[in-house]
């Protein structure tokens, strides 16, 4: 038994061999007798003794026999730190795998070093497309699932010279034959007899299964893998530390933007997309293992970006989930709804004294109140057509955007249908389900049948439920019925249903110019039961618990018997998706999206308060360079749960942060939250940031045809040490934000990028150097917003009450930031000025281009498309004037205010029609 010559074995066990060595009495007294051997002995049993005991506390091996199977042993000698857990991690003893190891002192079940739960590639061949991997335990896994892969085949798709994707699948289902290219900038070596997958670059390894886990059973699949040992970033975390743990299954508070981490490792960064449509959860360990974990039975994808820059990464993230680019100027105005009163005539009124405070910028505004269809399609007709109607004639040419929900509300009379709740069937292992995901979006893969017209009506139906009862969630009593806010409602197949749905649910007569997706998760408030879950699914826990919660029984199905959580994730897109086929030019916003960026992204459900305001500053950022560069976040929160006395300092400073944000909302749901709802002082501060906005927009809108406008700091500067900062962002390239994050906050400190910079309203000049920190004083109306220097904004003067408004009829100002180095000749300092530039985007086909120098300003048009400020009504959408501009960086003898240079000229842009403009500012 102590023969095997194994290390870990005499670790074990040594305290035993230890007391049959002191026995022996003669070597012990003469020791004893003997001072300096004592003292050496003493230190010897404490160096062997401490770390024996520390051992024998720290793990337990349940069974220690070699392997069968003649593979890698595999250590239990794992530093605390780099342990995988097995199965469920934190188990009894007993339940722990006799494969892995178990730590008697922490309670933790982990897997050996390398994991015994792997895949052999066949020993007569080396990797390839075509292999088929068999598991090394085809009959045990971790999670007591009832059945073990046994042929699973691994693809790597060569996609571009900086992205591939690597899939992992059941044999017995597809077969996927991964591209080869020639000039990719990535190697990759997939190890045999014990698979093993690692892909470097000239940067080092980006990605590396680190003989970690590889387990595939019935609905469990695990994959562990490394992509830095050096800092993450992503899935709403900024950096994402040790410890997180995300699940993928859309709900309310989930992750709003593609599952994407980005990774730093030598100075450059690569990414990693998590490509699963199924219920999933990532987990990250103390040294950036990554376990990614599926409740699925075919297959887990990742996708693997080179970078080297985040922006290469978004770039390529971009090529699967697609861009969103084409939007209306008014949808960066701010856009209201209101769910304040129950009772429709008072919140008719409502709407109207909105619509008629002149003080208040908006540009669209949901109307009465959110809409969600009803199976009697006749109910709320006439309120919703009243509060479009009442939009459309009220000054400020705001748009009507209604919200609507994906749920039917179902009120047929005399129905024979079972009541909320439904009966929870076993996941067998012969159950039909459709789960397949072989495109890269997959919200467009098929779950029920492949022809919307192909769906069987129920002809004698007096109402669209009934009517399209088979493309309705079913459970197995029928019908499946959720509950949103007391109401009983159906879930459609928007993937099955004919092309006309949507339209017929629209009952009203009132067009919309844009439409907001909410509650699309989608949301379900009925009781679950998630005992009966946990005994059905191998892996669930309460991350996924509290996932399912809110959300349809995860047991419910489709008509075709698939069941529902397979395809939840991707519910949300599918109401896009038919939306988008219904409307095809309206714009949309969506609060759940899946792998695809054609509609703005809808934060919804988000508490007040001021880590939440933390987080959705981070969350735009980090969605942002994701690809989402449309984002809208609710002004000061969108729950019922806000205290505006206590919370209007919060609420001040959300809406100053809400001027870059790339679009805001203003949602007051229970309570109001608009401006006036606040004194006078807080109302004041908070029109004016909403003007602020309005003023910026011109740069905000330019910033958002080329890239994402709120930016953390490890995009803007991927070589920097300011890489973790979370408390200071880039609003595009030429400003630089910090916002207020906590109460009573009184000064903010700034860590300084490279380069000048100076105060963006006032031109005051930063006077710490880089790397260094900045603090300033902030008052209650201040929000520190920095502007670089060689960077030239354009705003505008005058605001009206909509961004479409301010567009057309608001003169334009110019901040220009001179850049300058000192130059001495005979003497003499002089100064010479580094070009500063900066654009105006006005449309596809015009752009205003700024370009400062020693010679002056130089205004230049670049496209032919002058009818946009110089035509005639209704072509004309911009203004066409500049009346001021404001120069920062000159010395103070130039100055003739005090911080910077002021002149108010009357340049008409139109004269580019002829030829360029030059404006002398330095004369
Ligand atoms: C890489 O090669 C493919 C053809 O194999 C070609 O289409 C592509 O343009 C090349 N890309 C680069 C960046 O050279
Ligand atoms: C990847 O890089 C590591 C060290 O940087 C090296 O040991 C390993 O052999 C490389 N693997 C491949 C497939 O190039
Ligand atoms: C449908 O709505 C109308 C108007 O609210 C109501 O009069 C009618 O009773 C409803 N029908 C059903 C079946 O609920
Ligand atoms: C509903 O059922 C009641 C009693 O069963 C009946 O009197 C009534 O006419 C029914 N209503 C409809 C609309 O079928
Ligand atoms: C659950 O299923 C059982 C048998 O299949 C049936 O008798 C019962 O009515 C169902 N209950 C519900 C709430 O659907
Ligand atoms: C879908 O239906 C159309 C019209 O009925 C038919 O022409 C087409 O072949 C069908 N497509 C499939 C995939 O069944
Ligand atoms: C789950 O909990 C419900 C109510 O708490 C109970 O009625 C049911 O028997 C439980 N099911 C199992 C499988 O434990």
């Amino acid at each position: 038994m102590y023969a095997n010559g194994n290390p870990e074995k005499c670790y074990v066990f040594y305290p035993v061999c230890f007391r049959f060595y002191i026995s022996e009495i003669k070597w012990y007294d003469r020791i004893l007798l003997n001072r300096p051997l004592k003292v050496i002995l003493a230190l010897l049993v404490m160096s062997i003794l401490v770390p024996v005991l520390i051992y024998r506390f720290l793990f337990f091996t349940s069974m220690d026999l070699p392997p069968s199977d003649g593979h890698s042993f595999g250590s239990c000698l794992v530093p605390r730190t780099a342990r995988i857990p097995c199965g469920g991690g934190n188990i009894e003893q007993s339940e722990c795998n006799s494969q892995c190891c178990y730590d008697l002192h922490n309670k933790l079940c982990f897997h050996r070093f390398p994991s015994r739960f792997s895949y052999l590639v066949p020993h007569s061949e080396n990797w390839s497309e075509e292999t088929v991997l068999t598991p090394r335990f085809p009959r045990t896994n971790p999670f007591n699932s009832e059945r073990v892969v046994t042929s699973l085949r691994l693809s790597i798709d060569e996609i571009s010279p900086t992205h591939l994707s690597i899939e992992v699948y059941d044999a017995n289902v597809k077969s996927l034959y991964g591209r080869r290219i020639d000039n990719s900038t990535y190697v990759y070596r997939v190890s045999s007899p014990e698979l093993n997958i690692i892909v470097n670059t000239t940067q080092g390894t980006i990605f590396n299964t680190i003989r970690g886990p590889l387990i595939a059973s019935d609905n469990i699949w695990e994959m562990v893998f490394q992509l830095t040992e050096e800092t993450m970033y992503g899935l709403g975390e900024l950096p994402l530390k040790p410890g997180a743990s995300k699940v993928i299954y859309s709900h309310d508070g989930g992750l709003s933007a593609v599952p994407l981490i980005f990774a730093k490792s030598n100075g450059s960064f690569h990414g990693l997309l998590v490509d699963v449509k199924t219920p999933s959860e990532i987990w990250v360990g103390d040294e950036n293992q990554i376990s990614l974990k599926s409740i699925t039975k075919t297959g887990l994808k990742l996708h693997l970006f080179v970078g080297p820059e985040p922006k290469d990464i978004m770039r390529d993230v971009m090529s699967i989930i697609g861009q969103h680019k084409k939007w209306d100027y008014w949808m960066l105005g701010a856009h209201a709804c209101s769910e304040v009163s129950d009772d429709d005539s008072e919140a008719l009124a409502l709407l109207n004294t909105f619509i008629g405070d002149a003080n208040l910028p908006f540009d669209s505004h949901c109307g009465v109140k959110p809409i969600v269809f009803s199976s009697n399609g006749t109910e709320d007709a006439a309120m919703v057509e009243e509060g479009a109607r009442a939009l459309r004639r009220g000054t400020g040419n705001r748009k009507f955007v209604p919200h609507i929900a994906p749920y039917i509300r179902y009120v047929v009379e005399n129905s024979t249908l079972d009541d909320v709740g439904s009966n929870t069937t076993e996941v067998g292992a012969n159950d039909r389900n459709g789960e397949q995901n072989d495109d890269y979006a997959g919200a467009e893969s098929t779950i029920v049948g492949s022809n919307a017209t192909d769906v069987e009506t129920n002809e004698d139906c007096t109402n669209i439920v009934c009517e399209f009862e088979d493309s309705m969630l079913q459970s197995p009593s029928g019908l499946y019925f959720g509950l949103v806010d007391d109401d009983k409602v159906v879930y459609p197949n928007y993937e099955n249903v004919p092309d006309d749905f949507v339209d017929r649910l629209w009952t009203y007569d009132e067009e919309f110019h844009g439409v907001f997706l909410v509650n699309s998760w989608p949301v379900d408030q009925s009781e679950k039961t998630h005992n009966e879950t946990a005994e059905m699914l191998p892996y669930f826990n309460n991350n996924f618990e509290a996932a399912f919660e809110d959300t349809p029984q995860w047991n419910a199905n489709w008509s075709n018997g698939e069941y529902y959580f397979y395809g939840h994730n991707a519910y949300g897109s599918k109401f896009v998706n038919a939306l988008e086929k219904t409307y095809n030019d309206t714009p949309i916003y969506s609060t759940s999206l899946w792998m695809k960026a054609n509609a703005v992204v809808n934060r919804q459900n988000v508490p007040t308060s001021w880590t939440n305001l933390h987080k959705e500053l981070i969350e735009a950022a980090l969605g942002g360079i994701s690809g989402h560069w449309l984002w809208s976040t609710p002004i000061c929160g969108d729950t019922e749960n806000i205290d505006v006395v206590n919370q209007a300092h919060l609420c001040v400073k959300w809406y100053l942060a809400g001027t870059y944000m790339p679009m805001i909302k203003i949602h007051s749901k229970g309570i109001r939250r608009d401006p006036s709802s606040f004194n006078t002082t807080e109302r004041n501060i908070m029109t004016e940031a909403l003007n602020t906005r309005l003023r910026l927009l011109p740069y905000i809108n330019t910033v958002l045809q080329e890239g994402p406008l709120l930016r953390p700091m490890f995009y803007q500067y991927p070589n920097s040490d300011l890489d973790d900062l979370s408390t200071q962002f880039h609003v595009g390239d030429h400003l630089l934000i910090a916002p207020n994050l906590l109460p009573s906050q009184s000064h903010v400190h700034v860590r300084m990028p490279p380069g000048e910079w100076f105060e963006f309203t006032s031109g005051l000049k930063v006077d710490v150097g880089e790397g260094e920190i900045y603090t300033m004083t902030t008052t209650e109306a201040d929000f520190v917003t920095l502007i670089r220097s060689r960077a030239i904004v354009v705003t505008q003067r005058d605001v009206r009450r909509s961004a479409e408004l301010t567009r057309r009829n608001a003169a334009f100002s110019l901040t220009i930031a001179v850049g300058r180095i000192g130059i001495v000749t005979n003497g003499l300092k002089q100064w010479e000025f580094l070009h500063a530039a900066g654009s105006l985007y006005m449309s596809p086909n015009m752009t205003i281009v700024f370009d400062m120098n020693d010679n002056g300003l130089h205004i230049t048009a670049e496209g032919d498309d002058f009818d946009v400020f110089c035509g005639t009504d209704p072509e004309v959408l911009w203004a066409s004037r500049i009346t001021e501009i404001k120069v920062y960086g000159l010395d103070d003898d130039q100055n003739n205010y005090d911080t910077h240079k002021h002149f108010n000229p009357n340049i008409n842009l139109c004269d580019l029609q002829n030829e360029d403009i030059v404006f002398n500012i330095l004369g």
